[in-house]
């Protein structure tokens, strides 16, 4: 294998979602068969041990890709060079609970994990998964100054993805026919699946799914509460299919998208997109270049329904900086 390592962290890699993701990471899957990736491990001391034990399980996998695996307690040093920060290690909800509840507990973890990032890594891409991820997405970047803002993104990518699976099976189409579904706003119940814009095969969604109405009402719901749902029903949230997303994420975002396409993730609003105020991790419609830089989609004309979703959302997230505020520094 010829070309440089690429260095990975994973926070909490112990837990269902780090189980999940490390195996695919660790697999060529995402940055190439012919690249080596090297794993860092971050957990709390009494996960170490259950790190360890996947560390083992990643050596018995015999991935060519895998060339090296740290674990540690220290966030500093789990970050030491990193290219990649999947940030995951954090408190999910229980049954009854918004995803914001978390706030408070899992806040300071992204100001602790920010300041370390800032000290150990700079050619770093960082994706927020732990919740609620567009407001710690947006705790880590005030506290990490060297990196530029747009190295940071919060995942929404789940939200794309079951928005788009909702759609193909009401439709009776495959999945991969669904393109251009942007989640709008926060990771959360009020964030909006734009519908309108996202197309089936050669039709719009609304007429491969025979009309408005379905689409306002059930699709809308069950997206915004799909977490929940599979919490109610696993007794645990997602994980195999979060770490889906985090991987869909990560490769979307490294790879030039198809002229016309677009796909989802909060990033750090400009201020001069779709009056979303600037500095909120917004999911917008996202284009990579492929090259490491994105740009927000322009220019998608919003529909009354879709600008009141919008403002909807928007206010949560100017609710939740407001909860954080003495969380952030820059
Ligand atoms: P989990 O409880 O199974 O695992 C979390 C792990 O993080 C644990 O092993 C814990 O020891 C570790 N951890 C906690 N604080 C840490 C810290 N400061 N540093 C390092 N490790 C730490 O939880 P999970 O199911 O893997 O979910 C993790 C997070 O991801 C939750 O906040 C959950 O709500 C969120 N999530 C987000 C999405 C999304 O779409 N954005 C989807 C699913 C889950
Ligand atoms: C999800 O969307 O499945 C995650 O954010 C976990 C949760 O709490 O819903």
């Amino acid at each position: 294998m010829s070309k440089k390592p690429v260095r990975v962290v994973v926070t909490g890699a112990a837990g269902q979602i780090g189980y999940s993701l490390l195996f695919r990471i660790a697999s060529g899957e995402v940055f190439g068969a012919d690249t080596p990736v090297e794993l860092s491990l971050l957990e709390l001391p009494p996960a170490i041990k259950a790190a360890e034990g996947t560390a083992m399980e990643l050596e018995d996998c015999g991935f060519p890709t895998l060339s090296k695996i740290n674990i540690s307690d220290t966030a500093e040093t789990a970050f030491e060079g990193v290219n990649w920060a999947l940030l995951v290690g954090s408190k999910p909800r229980g049954p009854g609970m918004e995803r914001n509840d978390l706030i408070r507990d899992n806040g300071p973890i992204f100001v602790t994990q920010g300041k370390a990032l800032n000290r150990a890594a700079s050619d770093v891409r960082i994706v927020v998964v732990g919740n609620p991820c567009n407001t710690n997405a947006l705790i880590a970047l005030h506290n990490c100054r060297e990196v530029p803002a747009t190295r940071f993104s919060a995942m929404t990518m789940l939200d794309e993805n079951r928005a788009k699976a909702l759609i193909a099976k009401k439709a009776e189409i495959g999945v991969g026919a669904i393109r251009n579904l942007a989640i709008w706003g926060n990771h959360s119940s009020t964030m909006y699946p734009d519908f309108e814009h996202a197309t089936a095969g050669e039709k719009s969604v609304e007429a491969a799914v025979g009309g408005r109405a379905w689409l306002e009402g059930d699709f809308m719901v069950a997206v915004q509460k799909r977490g929940a749902a599979i919490i109610a029903a696993r007794g645990k949230s997602s994980a195999a299919s979060a770490a889906s997303a985090c991987i869909d994420h990560v490769k979307r975002f490294m790879t030039k998208t198809p002229s016309g396409e677009w796909f989802s993730a909060a990033v750090p609003s400009d201020g001069n997109s779709y009056g979303v105020p600037a500095g909120l991790m917004f999911s917008f419609p996202i284009r990579s270049h492929g090259d490491g830089k994105y740009e927000v989609v322009q220019g998608v004309n919003l529909s009354a329904y879709a600008r009141k979703k919008i403002d909807e959302t928007t206010k949560e997230l100017l609710e939740e900086r407001e909860v954080v505020r003495q969380l952030l520094l820059r």
